[in-house]
């Protein structure tokens, strides 16, 4: 689970960076808030997960970190490509999705909180 979430932080950490030099370079900033979501939400809290779950295994194996990956990591795309489509066409069509995607990383941000209450300090 660790080095998973490591993995997928590596990939959103290029793919923010890469978009934060691109709106530097061509001086658009529409993209300011999709590169400091590709950034905080893909890169930051994921390698924060992996690192969590590298120290506290017992977390890492349960049912309630399995769950919350796969919602973080289904939400944030939805989340960020829905917003893409927003500013690139100007339509409001993708808000749902965007909700939706939102919701998920929200529900799975409240798993993890619960994760780490029940199982950091129970380690073996
Ligand atoms: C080479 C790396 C990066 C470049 C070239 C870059 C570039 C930019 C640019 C051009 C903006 C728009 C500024 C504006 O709207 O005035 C921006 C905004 C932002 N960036 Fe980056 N960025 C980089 C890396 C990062 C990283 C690693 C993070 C977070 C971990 C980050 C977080 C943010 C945030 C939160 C904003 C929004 C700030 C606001 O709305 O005032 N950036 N970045
Ligand atoms: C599901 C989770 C989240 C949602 C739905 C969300 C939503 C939003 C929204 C709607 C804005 C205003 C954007 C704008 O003015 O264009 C915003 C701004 C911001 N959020 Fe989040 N956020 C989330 C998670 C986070 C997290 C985890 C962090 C930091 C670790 C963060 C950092 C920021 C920052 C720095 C800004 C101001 C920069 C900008 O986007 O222009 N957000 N967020």
């Amino acid at each position: 689970m660790g080095k998973v979430y490591l993995k997928i932080a590596a990939v959103y950490f290029t793919l923010g960076v890469l978009m934060g030099i691109t709106m530097g370079i061509i001086q658009d900033y529409r993209f300011a808030s999709i590169h400091a979501h590709t950034n905080l939400l893909g890169w930051v809290s994921m390698a924060l997960f992996g690192i969590i779950y590298h120290l506290y295994p017992a977390a890492a194996k349960s049912k309630l970190a399995k769950t919350q990956f796969w919602l973080h990591n289904i939400g944030l795309p939805l989340m960020t490509g829905a917003i893409v489509f927003e500013v690139v066409t100007g339509s409001l069509a993708s808000l749902p999705v965007a909700i939706a995607g939102s919701v998920a990383v929200v529900l799975g941000v409240i798993l993890f909180m619960i994760n780490i209450f029940k199982y950091v300090g129970k380690e073996s």
